[in-house]
């Protein structure tokens, strides 16, 4: 792995806003000043989609939209926890913070206080800790603490605005409870209160982008062992910007679609005998094909094929540069779009736009059911790409989508106070 030789950009002023927007945000509401500031990206996925919870591989980088997060600790037991986006302070306490008394905005952050004190640590389960090691936080002794954050991640656009959240409040607690748990673990809280207080039985790609990411890279994940290996993009040095189409159709992970599409995995897997669809292969099709019924045979046939890109991907990223990946884009989201049946007309017009105006390959990314479209296109084309956009949604009778390039990012971390 080499070290990204394209130029550093200096933090926009709008991340040094936000910073200090949440540092005296934090002052103004609680009448003292914060211990600490951390902060945590959104991520975009390249390619790898619903593969995470069939323990396949994903291929997301951290954007450079992040949440951040000013946090003190409390002498006493009690939480208080408000932010730039809600009008109210939300007041509990340490004993009260369970998955049944959590809603709204704050079962994001809360679930992830909860979840430090339930989570089995990944790595330490691996040395082979006994069941009986206490890991994470004890939750019947830690302190209160008083939390004040924002975030320039959109909401609803499939950029993981959630996990930003989540792995920006596990990095502060694991800090200022001194728990000592690493990068994977803490992805793995970020899932659990996902799960458990929000009721998304989504995977652990997002906070695991969120995390991991680093600048100018993509994090290449693993599944089902957690391996992670960070690898360079070379998107700048090649003449490339990742354009964010939002579709602004807006979507949830918590209902409908996305379970039934996790549930035909686990019926596809059941039928094959497998422990999950990770351990097909594309061989596997034809008697998979003969097994089960023509939907689930397409749910797992989209798995099983996407396992394949994102390992293709990262080949010719490093055999041939990012230039060269476009059909695997385009190939993923015809399989989303027809085998796993997650793509609404909105993505498929910005995809199909993207594809006749100069992107190199285009895609539908995250859960699907709306949110948004990525495109991979020479800099150079963006502003030409986004007017023939607008001007298809309009023709279209869609609604005017967001469009922003994004930028590959540093995962979670303490900030600096000044
Ligand atoms: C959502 C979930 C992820 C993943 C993607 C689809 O973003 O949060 O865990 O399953 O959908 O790839």
């Amino acid at each position: 792995m080499t070290e990204p030789t394209a130029p550093v950009p200096a933090a926009t002023p709008t991340e040094d806003a936000v910073r200090a927007g949440v540092v005296s945000g934090f002052s103004a509401l609680y009448g003292y000043e914060p211990d600490g500031l951390w902060s945590a990206p959104g991520r975009v996925n390249l390619i790898g989609e619903h593969t995470d919870y069939n323990e396949g591989f994903v291929f997301p980088f951290a954007i450079d939209r992040r949440t951040v997060l000013a946090l003190a600790l409390r002498q006493d037991r009690r939480i208080r926890i408000s932010s730039a986006f809600s009008d109210t302070v939300i007041e509990t306490t340490v004993d009260d913070v369970r998955p049944e008394t959590l809603s709204g905005w704050s079962a994001y952050p809360l679930g992830v206080a909860w979840a430090l004190g339930n989570v089995e640590s990944f790595s330490n389960a691996d040395e082979g800790a006994g069941v009986d090691d206490r890991l994470g936080a004890d939750l019947d002794t830690v302190p209160g603490f008083d939390v004040f954050l924002d975030s320039t991640v959109p909401i609803g656009a499939g950029l993981s605005s959630s996990a930003a959240i989540e792995s920006a409040m596990a990095l502060a607690l694991n800090d200022v409870w001194e728990l000592g748990l690493d990068r994977q673990t803490l992805a793995k809280v970020g899932q659990l209160a996902e799960n458990q207080a929000v009721g998304a039985p989504t995977g652990i790609m997002d906070q695991s982008a969120s995390l991991l990411g680093r600048r100018d890279a993509a994090v290449f994940l693993d599944c089902r062992s957690l391996d992670a290996e960070v690898i360079d993009l070379g998107f700048a040095e090649a003449g490339l910007a990742l354009l964010i189409i939002d579709t602004n159709v807006s979507h949830s992970h918590a209902t409908g679609g996305y379970a039934e599409r996790r549930a035909s995995c686990e019926e596809g897997a059941a039928v094959m005998g497998v422990p999950s669809l990770r351990y097909l292969e594309i061989d596997d099709l034809p008697r998979a094909e003969e097994r089960m019924s023509e939907t689930t045979f397409r749910r797992v046939r989209h798995i099983v094929t996407e396992n394949q890109r994102v390992l293709d991907t990262v080949r010719t990223l490093r055999l041939e540069g990012p230039g060269a990946i476009g059909p695997l884009l385009d190939a993923s989201h015809v399989s989303m779009r027809d085998d796993f049946e997650i793509s609404v007309p909105e993505l498929d017009l910005a995809v199909e736009t993207a594809q006749a105006n100069g992107a190199i390959g285009a895609r539908m990314t995250g859960g699907g059911f709306g949110g948004a479209a990525i495109a991979l296109v020479p800099s150079a084309t963006v502003p030409a790409l986004e007017t023939a956009i607008l001007a298809a949604f309009a023709g279209a009778g869609f609604a005017t989508p967001t469009m922003f390039v994004v930028n590959a990012a540093d995962g979670a971390k303490r900030e600096s106070l000044d």
